[in-house]
């Protein structure tokens, strides 16, 4: 099946090298509306995009954030923030009897929220010819970027968001195979899950031969057992949501 939706979406890659060029004026906004009109739980919109400008602060924005040089070259960089602060006010406003922000539910609400605008403003850009990286490094130093974009209560800095114009084509990366992610009636058995992430493994090995590629061991298990490991980096995260108010209640 294609149809230029479909060969859109299946054409995403991550771009880290941009031209030196701007968005046209009006752009981003276009692109911000179009991340608006997603869906979203409940009407509640439990997402603020924040767009940082004045160099030096992009400047030490992209240091908290692993210092990647696709933050410094992209025309446009965003935070993307779960934001539950807007629904916290209308609580107070009308003097409500509860504000359930310390449970998981509210961060999970907002995450998706902000998940979801996401990825329609990636869609978007890329439609226009734009190319796009998440920067997940956003949650490094969730303390010193929530002081630097000065976030108040139940906001919480969830990724940034590199946009530009793409100064490189990368081929697009493979996926796992449909049957790892589409299960039929029940979760699939995690025999015949092996078999299929084994068949990925050797997919990822010879994409990043291709690549030109050769260093270390590039099975996608063998990374992501490593990847998942590394979780505990972020433990400042806990305290950061603790304090804006998402006590994530057990
Ligand atoms: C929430 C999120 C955070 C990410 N963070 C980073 C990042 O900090 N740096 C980076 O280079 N890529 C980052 N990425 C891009 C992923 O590495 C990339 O999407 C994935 O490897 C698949 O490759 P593709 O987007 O080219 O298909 C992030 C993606 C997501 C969704």
């Amino acid at each position: 099946m294609s149809n230029p939706t479909i060969d859109l979406l299946m054409s995403h890659r991550s771009i880290r090298r941009f031209e030196d060029r701007p968005l046209p004026d009006g752009v981003l906004e276009t692109l911000i509306r179009c991340g608006q009109q997603a869906s979203t739980s409940s009407n509640l919109q439990a997402y603020t995009a924040i767009h940082v400008t004045d160099p030096e602060r992009k400047k030490r924005l992209a240091e908290l954030c692993a210092d990647q040089a696709q933050i410094h070259q992209s025309a446009a960089f965003l935070a993307f923030c779960a934001d539950l602060h807007r629904d916290w006010m209308a609580n107070q406003m009308h003097e409500a009897e509860r504000f359930d922000g310390d449970y998981v539910e509210a961060l999970m609400i907002a995450t998706v929220d902000v998940a979801l605008m996401m990825q329609n403003v990636a869609i978007a850009a890329e439609a226009m010819g734009l190319g796009i990286c998440m920067i997940g490094a956003m949650r490094n130093n969730p303390k010193a970027v929530g002081a630097l974009l000065g976030l108040p209560s139940h906001v919480v800095a969830v990724a940034g968001f590199c946009i530009g114009y793409p100064a490189q084509a990368p081929e697009v990366k493979p996926r796992l195979p449909l049957d790892a992610v589409l299960h039929r009636e029940h979760y699939l058995d995690d025999e015949k899950h092996r078999a299929i992430l084994a068949d990925y493994d050797q997919t990822m090995v010879e994409f990043y031969a291709s690549q030109g590629m050769h260093t270390g061991d590039q099975r996608w298990t063998k990374v992501m057992a490593e990847r998942t490991g590394q979780f505990h980096a972020r433990e400042e995260l806990d305290e950061f949501l603790t304090a804006q108010g998402f006590q994530l209640r057990r």
